[in-house]
């Protein structure tokens, strides 16, 4: 039996690693034609070589550039005729205080986290509204709900996420345009590596295992296939999006002995 995603066309932002590119491979797997982005063009061509029975399109951008952006898109277009699916997922952290997080580093974050996101929704929507069908996923983080110490600016990106998505949602429905925000946990992945940090710190992954990136990638395709508005990702993420509801001084409490 030919699967819910077979022949569609995908695009992945972030795929040359961690959750990007679990998903990409989840997607090419189930059938689906995936178009997979980010800026480093030798590890997405060494994943679409690594995985030749897989339809993998590698289009190296940086999605802070609206040129690349646009580009993505013709390319696409070019290839495959439609784009049913967009994950938005490229990001980066930024591990700091308010008090010394510098200017320009909490913009550079915000350019990619959401101005980026932003401009790829914005390009994708006219040919989804063409074809009146469409999803957008938007790579979100359970920090999108709780904001703890030196994660201000990343978790403001995650929360404009989500506000961001829950609009669009309300926008584009009529069009017959799902959008979907995937709140992960801690997801063991090259991200904490990468963040912006200004002490050793700030490399430094959590001190207890991670869920994998291929386990978020798994609820990122059911998520589509049952077009859900929302899901948060672990059972303690849960609780602490539930807790944060209702007991919200409780868990400042708790997060401020951390
Ligand atoms: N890991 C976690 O615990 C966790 C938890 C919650 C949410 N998230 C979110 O999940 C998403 C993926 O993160 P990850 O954990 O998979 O981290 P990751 O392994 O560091 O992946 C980040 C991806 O974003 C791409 N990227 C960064 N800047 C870019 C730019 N300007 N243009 C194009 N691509 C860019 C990177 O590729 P290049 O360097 O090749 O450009 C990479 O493929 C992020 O939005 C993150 O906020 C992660």
């Amino acid at each position: 039996m030919k699967s819910h995603f077979h022949d569609q066309v995908v695009i992945v932002t972030g795929a040359s690693s961690g959750i990007g590119k679990e998903t990409a491979l989840a997607f090419g797997r189930a059938g689906a034609r995936v178009v997979i982005v980010a800026r480093r063009g030798e590890v997405l061509r060494q994943i679409a070589a690594e995985n030749p029975q897989l339809r993998l399109l590698p289009i190296p951008a940086d999605i802070t550039d609206s040129a690349a952006i646009n580009g993505v898109i013709e390319t696409a277009l070019c290839e495959f005729g439609r784009i049913d699916i967009l994950v938005n997922n490229a990001g980066i952290g930024l591990r700091a205080t308010v008090a010394e997080t510098k200017i320009e580093d909490a913009r550079r974050l915000m350019e990619i986290n959401f101005f980026a996101l932003l401009q790829f929704t914005q390009a994708v929507l006219p040919v989804m509204r063409q074809q009146e069908r469409g999803q957008i996923v938007n790579v979100s983080s359970i920090l999108g709900v709780i904001a703890t110490k030196q994660h201000s600016i990343y978790s403001a990106s995650k929360f404009a996420v989500r506000a961001f998505s829950d609009s669009l949602r309300l926008e584009e429905k009529r069009h017959g345009i799902a959008v979907v925000s995937i709140l992960p946990g801690y997801t063991e992945t090259p991200f904490f590596k990468n963040q912006i940090h200004y002490g050793e710190l700030g490399r430094r992954a959590l001190p207890f295992p991670g869920q994998s990136p291929a386990h978020v990638a798994k609820v990122i395709l059911r998520a589509c296939r049952h077009r859900r508005r929302e899901v948060t990702l672990t059972a303690i993420c849960n609780a602490g999006h539930w807790a944060k509801r209702f007991f919200p001084g409780f868990v400042d409490w708790c997060l401020s002995k951390q």
